[in-house]
């Protein structure tokens, strides 16, 4: 089976982005990541893409619209010949219409164990709730935001002196372990969603 054609999807440093790049690597693997977009010019993982020799593509958002920024990257994406997508800390909410394009071909990783604490400022809601456990969910990307058929999860104690620095830090060391894990089964074929639901086979 060639491996799928993946694009990962950031808009930072990019840490997931290496997580991912580094599994891949592993023969046998079932994704190859032969693409890294980024909304921001700057953002750090775009050279760290680069020192890989993966292809990186900037597509800015300012001045545009959001049909029209998600029309450019579903361009630049089938320009790429790609079939699954990655957000990979990308901050930017996407379309209805895209997500629906890319339904089953798309995932993100979230740092909290969803349906828990969507949307920004994760690990300050988690705190505030004095919640004992937290973690990351990786997951598939529907229309409405941070809620998609949950593909794999990982928890994570909280520490009664936490800080969201050192929770979020405890957390990425989660995400790391399980993106790849989730890319796998997707790229495999041993997920799929179907009717709203995550499928395992
Ligand atoms: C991660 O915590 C991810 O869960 C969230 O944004 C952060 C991105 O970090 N969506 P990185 O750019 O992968 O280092």
């Amino acid at each position: 089976m060639t491996a799928k054609r993946t694009a990962i999807l950031i808009s930072g440093r990019g840490s997931n982005m290496a997580a991912l790049i580094a599994a891949a690597a592993n023969p046998g693997y079932p994704a190859q990541i032969a693409l890294v977009l980024s909304n921001q010019p700057l953002a750090g993982g775009l050279k760290r893409a680069q020192a890989h020799n993966i292809a990186v593509a900037i597509i800015p958002h300012q001045g545009k619209t959001r049909s029209q920024f998600d029309a450019e990257l579903d361009a630049t994406l089938r320009e790429h010949g790609i079939e699954l997508v990655c957000l990979a800390g990308f901050m930017r909410i996407l379309t209805d219409d895209f997500v629906r394009a890319w339904a089953g071909r798309i995932i993100n990783i979230h740092p909290s164990l969803l349906p828990a604490f969507k949307g920004t400022h994760v690990h300050a809601q988690a705190l505030a709730a004095g919640v004992r456990i937290s973690g990351c969910t990786a997951h598939f990307v529907v229309p409405e935001l941070d809620a998609g058929p949950i593909i794999e999860q990982a928890c994570v104690r909280v520490e009664p002196d936490d800080t969201e620095a050192s929770l979020a830090a405890r957390i990425l060391a989660e995400e790391h372990r399980i993106y790849p894990q989730a890319l796998r089964l997707l790229a495999s074929g041993r997920v799929r969603l179907e009717d709203g639901r995550a499928v395992f086979s």
